[in-house]
């Protein structure tokens, strides 16, 4: 049969594929996420007072082939926070502006290209001291995939980027270092801390009887309410008769998170063979003692620890005490809290 012109071009018309014959519609417009290229973060251009902590605008840092990208929620803001912008820097000089904060939770917003362990979104929780790409006081961080670890089902983002750092160097300071076994007496020496809220929890969660230290009603209350059997005010004078009386067989731990004549006095109801750790950054340091295990420490960050971490949260039910949350904007606000002092718990910034 021959065909005319016309019915050539009908028959290519109906022969053309769906989609050919789609495309010719308007077109839809794609799904293309708009990738962020500059972020807010609480950064300073000098070392100095809180004032010079601003608030900035900055590239979003690329995350390398084994590092991951995450949206903050929360950070936390720690003592050592307000050392570093007060000028303490462990060697050589800073790049600034210097973004500060070393750990903090948030959703993974992209991964290096040899990051299999985490999927977009996922729910993690970090940990770096001087992070070479940029500190946790910003909408996102870029850091080794090996020092994040899942969030676990109980703590929301704002709670788990309060105890990041802090449940390291407690759990590790309870489980590693002191290895408290169950029906022993432990003190935890500045017990109503950012680290030592959770020290309790962890301690008594081994089975161990705990006891604190606490300053005020207030903070006694916190550390009662947290588990510990006993609490005194290592400040005070009563308050070693108070101990005595509460470990009448002596001491068999101690977990420091503070220093001085007032830890000397309860180390000396550490019985003979009894373990004493406090994490770097104590000062002073405990004196060395005959018969006495005194070591310190410094929280690690690796895959397991985290995974250690959100098991012994799971454990412990543990509760993670927020003094004060401040947005990001006012992170110098939360540094002038901080060095007030008497934090019960940890200071907190929420950025989303
Ligand atoms: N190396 C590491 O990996 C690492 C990690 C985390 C923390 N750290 C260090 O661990 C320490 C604790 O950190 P943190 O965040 O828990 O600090 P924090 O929140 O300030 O807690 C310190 C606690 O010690 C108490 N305290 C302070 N001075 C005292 C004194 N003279 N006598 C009795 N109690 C006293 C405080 O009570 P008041 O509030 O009543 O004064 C508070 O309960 C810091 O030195 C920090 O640098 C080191």
């Amino acid at each position: 049969m021959k065909m005319d012109k016309d019915d050539l071009t009908a028959l290519a018309a109906a022969k053309r594929p769906r989609l050919l014959k789609k495309s010719r519609k308007p077109a839809s417009r794609p799904h293309v996420e708009q990738k962020k290229t500059l972020m807010k973060a609480a950064a300073i251009d000098r070392f100095g007072p809180p004032s010079v902590l601003k608030l900035h605008t900055v590239p979003v840092p690329e995350p390398g082939p084994g590092e991951v990208l995450i949206a903050l929620h929360a950070a936390g803001v720690g003592v050592w926070d307000a050392d570093i912008r007060g000028g303490w820097w462990p060697e050589g000089r800073p790049k600034f502006p210097l973004i500060l904060g070393t750990d903090g939770a948030g959703t993974i917003a992209a991964m290096g290209s040899r990051v299999r362990r985490f999927r977009k979104n996922d729910r993690v929780w970090a940990y770096e001291f001087i992070n070479p790409k940029g500190g946790f006081y910003a909408e996102y961080v870029a850091v080794n995939s090996e020092h994040v670890g899942r969030v676990p089902p109980r703590l929301d983002l704002l709670q788990a980027g309060a105890a990041a750092v802090t449940g390291l160097t407690a759990l590790q300071g309870v489980a590693d270092h002191l290895r408290v076994r169950p029906g022993e007496t432990v003190l935890i020496y500045g017990a109503s801390g950012a680290v030592g809220t959770l020290a309790i929890q962890f301690a008594k969660s081994r089975g161990a009887r705990v006891l604190g230290t606490a300053t005020g009603r207030d903070a006694a209350t916190l550390v009662r309410r947290l588990g510990a059997a006993g609490v005194i005010d290592a400040r005070s004078k009563r308050g070693i008769e108070e101990l005595q009386a509460l470990a009448p067989n002596g001491l068999d731990a101690v977990l420091a998170f503070a220093g001085g004549d007032g830890l000397e006095r309860c180390l000396d109801l550490v019985r003979a063979g009894g373990r004493v750790a406090h994490p770097n950054g104590v000062e002073p340091e405990p004196k060395k003692r005959r018969n006495l295990k005194i070591l310190s420490y410094d929280a690690v960050n690796g895959r397991r620890e985290f995974d250690r971490l959100a098991s012994a949260v799971e454990a412990a039910k543990l509760k993670v005490p927020i003094a004060a949350i401040y947005p990001l904007a006012q992170a110098a606000k939360a540094h002038e809290r901080i060095m007030k002092g008497h934090v019960l718990g940890r200071i907190a910034l929420r950025i989303r």
